[in-house]
C-alpha cells in the first residue's frame, strides 16, 4: 500500500510549494516511487517542478462525455477510461504526475467520476508514495473513495486568518469519510520565534505544529525565472525546513 501525503489550507499559503519540496525530498533520498497528484483545478504543481502538462483527467472526462458511444471495439467503458488515464500520466525520471484539471460541464458526471476516482486509487497503489496537492477547498479530499490519508499537512501562513481556515478544515474532517492517520500544521513564512497569540490560537485548534518554513527569497527567484523547485540548492532555508519535517514525520 502506498503512503499518501496530502496538503490542505487557505489559498496562496504555500501548499504547492511545500508539496513540491516534499517530492524533492523523497526523490533525493531515494525513498521509492512517487505519484504526484495535482488536485487543484488551477493546476500548477507540474509547473513548479518544471513539467509540461499536456492532458488532465478533466480533458479525459470531456473526451468521454462528448462521445460516450465512441469506445473502441473490444473495450468496455471502464477499461477505455482507464487507458485514457494511463496516457495522461506525465512520466519523468524521478516521479510521475497526474493532473486532475477541471470539470467543465454541468451534466451528470457521476458515473465517469466514479470510474476516474476508483482508478486513481488503484493507480496510486503501484507507487510507494502518493503526494496530493489540493486546492484551497477540500473538494478533492472529500471525494476520495477509500478515504485513507497517512499524513495530512495543514498549511498556513503566519497569520490568524490562515489558522482559522485550518480550524474550519479540521472541523470539516470529522464530517468526511476520511481516515487520516496523522495531522500536523506547517507554518510558512514564519519567524524563528512564533508569537504567543499565534501559539494560543494553535493550542485551541489542538493540533501540533510539525514545522515552520521561513520566508525563503530563493522561492521568489525560482518563480520569476520559471525554474523547477527540484533544482533549489540543498542549503535553501525552505529545503532544510521541509527536510526536518520529513525526517521526523515520514522516515523511510
Ligand atoms: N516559505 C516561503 N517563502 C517565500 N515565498 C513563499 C514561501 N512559501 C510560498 N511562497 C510563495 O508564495 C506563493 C504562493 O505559494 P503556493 O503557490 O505554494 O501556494 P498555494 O497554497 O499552493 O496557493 P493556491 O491556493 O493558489 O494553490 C508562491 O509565489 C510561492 O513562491
Ligand atoms: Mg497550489
Amino acid at each position: 500500500m502506498s503512503k499518501i501525503i496530502a496538503f490542505a489550507g487557505k489559498g496562496g499559503v504555500g501548499k504547492t510549494t511545500v508539496a513540491s519540496l516534499v517530492i524533492r525530498y523523497i526523490t533525493n533520498s531515494d525513498k521509492g516511487s512517487i505519484l504526484a497528484v495535482d488536485a487543484d483545478p488551477n493546476s500548477n504543481l507540474g509547473e513548479t517542478m518544471g513539467l509540461q502538462v499536456t492532458t488532465t483527467i478533466g480533458d479525459i472526462r470531456e473526451t468521454y462525455m462528448k462521445d460516450p458511444q465512441g469506445i473502441p471495439s473490444g473495450m468496455n467503458k471502464i477499461n477505455y477510461i482507464e487507458t485514457l488515464v494511463e496516457q495522461a500520466i506525465i512520466e519523468n525520471k524521478k516521479f510521475d504526475l497526474l493532473v486532475m484539471g477541471r470539470q467543465e460541464g454541468q451534466g451528470c458526471y457521476c458515473m465517469v467520476n466514479n470510474i476516474l476516482n476508483n482508478f486513481t486509487e488503484k493507480l496510486g497503489a503501484h507507487y510507494k508514495y502518493m503526494v496530493v496537492d489540493n486546492e484551497a477547498g477540500m473538494e478533492h479530499l472529500s471525494r476520495r473513495t477509500s478515504g485513507k490519508v497517512d499524513i495530512l499537512f495543514l498549511v498556513t501562513d503566519y497569520s490568524l486568518r490562515g489558522l482559522r481556515a485550518l480550524r474550519r478544515i479540521h472541523d470539516m474532517l470529522d464530517r468526511l469519510n476520511l481516515d487520516v492517520k496523522e495531522l500536523g500544521i506547517v507554518v510558512t513564512r514564519g519567524p524563528e520565534k512564533l508569537s504567543e497569540t499565534f501559539l494560543n490560537e494553535v493550542k485551541e485548534i489542538g493540533l501540533p505544529i510539525v514545522g515552520v518554513i521561513p520566508d525563503d527569497p530563493s522561492l521568489l527567484e525560482f518563480d520569476m525565472e520559471r525554474k523547477s523547485l527540484l533544482e533549489l540548492a540543498d542549503s535553501s532555508s525552505s529545503v532544510l525546513a521541509v527536510q526536518k519535517i520529513m525526517d521526523t514525520h515520514c522516515p523511510a
